[in-house]
């Protein structure tokens, strides 16, 4: 059977994993031949040539170092100051250095001379997200005719964004020398056709750029998920039990409306607490009896508009403070660091409303946990954002515009007051769902699809809980 090679910025390290991506990849290596290749996480002075190979808990790794200049080009600037804002459709925060993309595609480069030695030509490679879209283009012009896979975690633009990335149309034809493309929802698929339809006659200089052609790249909607048997028996587990304990020790019978996300401006949690605050404002009942854990763990606190959207949610969360506390009585706990899944697995399960608002987003795999760690007999709400991925597959939640803080207050509001048979009913659609949505399957389709006939049954044998998978 063919090796399996994934290809992603960050690798899986050891102790707590980064993020969503690594929770769900290091899944498909457990039961498969193949290897995981990506950064290392380390800068040199010189870039390194040949990648390291390692065994960390059980998975061959294989890694390079990038050099600070490199990495700072390709991770802060190119990925997280212009692609990760265009593609979540905020222009207005991106920085635009068009310099920046020489960095982005030498380490992309890089990445492709250390890993075609180390490539088998039966070996399926499949490649993570938006830091390294010129992969295929940089392994097949040394060569490689392997099947190569493409999956996007994030939202597609609409074709203007897109437009306002220096060098789109170069990157647009990298997309097209992937045999398969995958995208978290059909949404993303509609936007992506459109663009491949629609190309607008670009031009540079005086020069028409040819449209692209997508004929060969096969592109479908990929929804990943979580493990949600695995969460719901964390979320029953001692070390569940002693966080919901030690919560319910300090909150008394106040139901709790919790938040967990990575400090990013695309997870709307200004508009949140906004929305929280008109919460108490309109319904004087709820003040002592309600309570917003926001938990949000900083993230790319090198760029800028990280750290403003850090001290904007501190404004704000002040203000609420300011406002409605007592001397015996808070209304918000704002926690700026991470978390075990077996702590988060406990404070979903307590909470009565999970609130799930980005701006915009791929999935969103916190909606996708708050599920998985409800009580059957006693399930909290999802109160989610309809512009976030697993909005297309939940629809029981409380679907609502984040933008729209009078009705995510409403929201709130409906979903604390909701009645113990409605609250069971949507449960059971919501996990059905992601059931269906789960991790492992999401990757056998994509490999079925990628190469048919090489996906393994076998994977759904293992069952792995990995710390932090705050995307
Ligand atoms: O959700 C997109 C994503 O890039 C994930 O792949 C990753 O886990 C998360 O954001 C965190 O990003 P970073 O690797 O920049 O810390």
């Amino acid at each position: 059977m063919s090796r399996i090679v994934i290809v992603s910025n960050r690798t899986p390290g050891k102790g707590p994993a980064a993020g969503g991506l690594a929770v769900a990849l290091r899944k498909v290596l457990g039961n498969r031949e193949g290897f995981w290749f990506g950064w290392s996480g380390k800068l040199t002075e010189q870039p390194q040539a040949e990648a390291r190979i390692e065994d960390i808990d059980g998975l061959t790794v294989a890694q390079v170092d990038l050099t600070r200049e490199d990495h700072h080009a390709y991770y802060a600037g190119f990925s997280n100051s212009i692609l990760w804002p265009s593609f979540h459709l905020r222009l207005d925060l991106a920085t635009i250095e068009s310099y920046w993309y020489e960095g982005y595609r030498r380490v992309n480069a890089q990445f492709a001379k250390a890993l075609m030695p180390l490539l088998r030509p039966d070996d399926i490679i499949w490649v993570h997200d938006y830091h390294l879209i010129p992969l295929a283009s940089e392994l097949r012009n040394l060569g490689a005719r392997n099947r190569i896979g493409f999956y996007l975690h994030i939202p597609f633009p609409t074709a203007d964004a897109l437009y306002a990335i220096p060098h789109h149309a170069e990157l647009m034809r990298d997309v097209s020398r992937y045999d398969l493309v995958g995208f978290q929802a059909q949404r993303d698929v509609a936007a992506f056709t459109d663009f491949a339809q629609h190309q607008a006659p670009s031009t540079f200089g005086a020069r028409a750029i040819e449209a692209i052609d997508f004929s060969r790249t096969d592109v479908a909607a990929f929804p990943i998920g979580s493990d949600p048997e695995a969460f719901s028996r964390l979320a029953a587990s001692p070390a569940a039990k002693k966080m919901i304990h030690r919560m319910r020790r300090s909150l008394g019978d106040q139901a709790l409306i919790l938040g967990v996300d990575r400090l990013d401006y695309s997870k709307g949690l200004p508009q949140r607490v906004e929305a929280y605050e008109k919460l108490l404002a309109n319904n004087p009942r709820l003040r002592r009896n309600v309570h917003l854990l926001q938990v949000a763990p900083p993230s790319r606190d090198t760029i800028k508009e990280y750290q403003e959207t850090s001290d904007t949610l501190d404004a704000i969360c002040g203000r609420v403070m300011g406002h409605f506390s007592e001397p015996d009585w808070s209304p918000l706990t704002y926690v700026k660091r991470a978390y075990g899944q077996p702590s988060l697995a406990g404070l979903y399960r307590m909470a009565r409303v999970g609130l799930v608002t980005p701006l915009r987003d791929g999935m969103n795999l916190v909606a996708h946990e708050y599920v998985a760690s409800q009580d059957p007999a006693d399930p909290g709400v999802l109160v989610l954002s309809r512009f976030a991925g697993a909005a297309e597959i939940f629809p029981e939640a409380l679907l609502v515009n984040p933008f729209d803080t009078d009705e995510t207050s409403e929201a709130l509001r409906m979903a604390l007051d909701m009645p113990l048979e409605e609250r069971k009913e949507r449960w059971q659609g919501l996990m059905a769902a992601a059931r269906t949505h789960n991790v492992d399957d999401w990757a056998l389709r994509f490999l079925d699809r990628l190469a048919p006939g090489t996906a393994d049954a076998g994977s759904h044998s293992r069952d792995i809980i990995y710390l932090d998978s705050v995307a």
